[in-house]
């Protein structure tokens, strides 16, 4: 029996860790105020994305030098911000007049939507992985590949 009963809680605390903060159930605004806040905090998120992302792509473009410092600075917090996207992205604003770029079928398939946060994980981690390898001849693949993760979201998710 107690042998059992640690099983189960080692077996809660793996599913625990493996679910992650990327994880999140989809749940309903409940009133226009929660609404309105959810849809700033989403787009919030989506500006540091953006402010991290920035420098990147001008790195990958030639447009500024590679700079190994800010690429694992910026990658890491990349993956930092795809952890909080689950959660940010759960609250559903359907059903309240708010000003959203994002779809109504974000909230149909949000499975969906969890793998593409992933991507952009993985893609984030990728970008780590080059720059500590030293490895310059990856860097711009490596950007190009998180710079995808964005796109392949907005085709199916973003309004425009
Ligand atoms: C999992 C889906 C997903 C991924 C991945 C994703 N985005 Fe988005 N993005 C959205 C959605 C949905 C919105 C619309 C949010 C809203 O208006 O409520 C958005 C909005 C934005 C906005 C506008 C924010 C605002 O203030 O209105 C920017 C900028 C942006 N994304 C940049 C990026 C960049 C850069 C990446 C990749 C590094 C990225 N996004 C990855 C889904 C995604």
């Amino acid at each position: 029996m107690r042998i059992f009963n640690k099983t189960m809680i080692v077996a809660a605390a793996v599913s625990a860790v493996m679910s992650g903060s990327v994880m999140a159930d989809v749940k309903e605004a409940s009133s226009e105020k929660h609404a309105k806040a959810a849809t700033q905090y989403r787009q919030a998120v989506f500006q540091l994305v953006r402010s991290n992302m920035g420098p990147l792509g001008g790195m990958a473009k030639g447009a500024l030098p590679f700079d190994e410092s800010v690429m694992e600075t910026n990658a890491v917090r990349l993956e930092q911000l795809a952890d909080m996207m689950g959660d940010y992205l759960a609250v559903d604003t359907r059903k309240f007049d708010v000003e959203t770029g994002a779809k109504d079928e974000i909230w149909e398939s949000f499975s969906d939507v969890e793998k593409k946060v992933m991507a952009l994980k993985t893609a984030a981690q990728g970008l780590q992985a080059a720059v500590n390898a030293g490895d310059e001849s990856a860097y711009r693949g490596a950007i190009g590949k998180i710079g995808a993760s964005c796109k392949s979201c907005h085709d199916d998710y973003k309004k425009d």
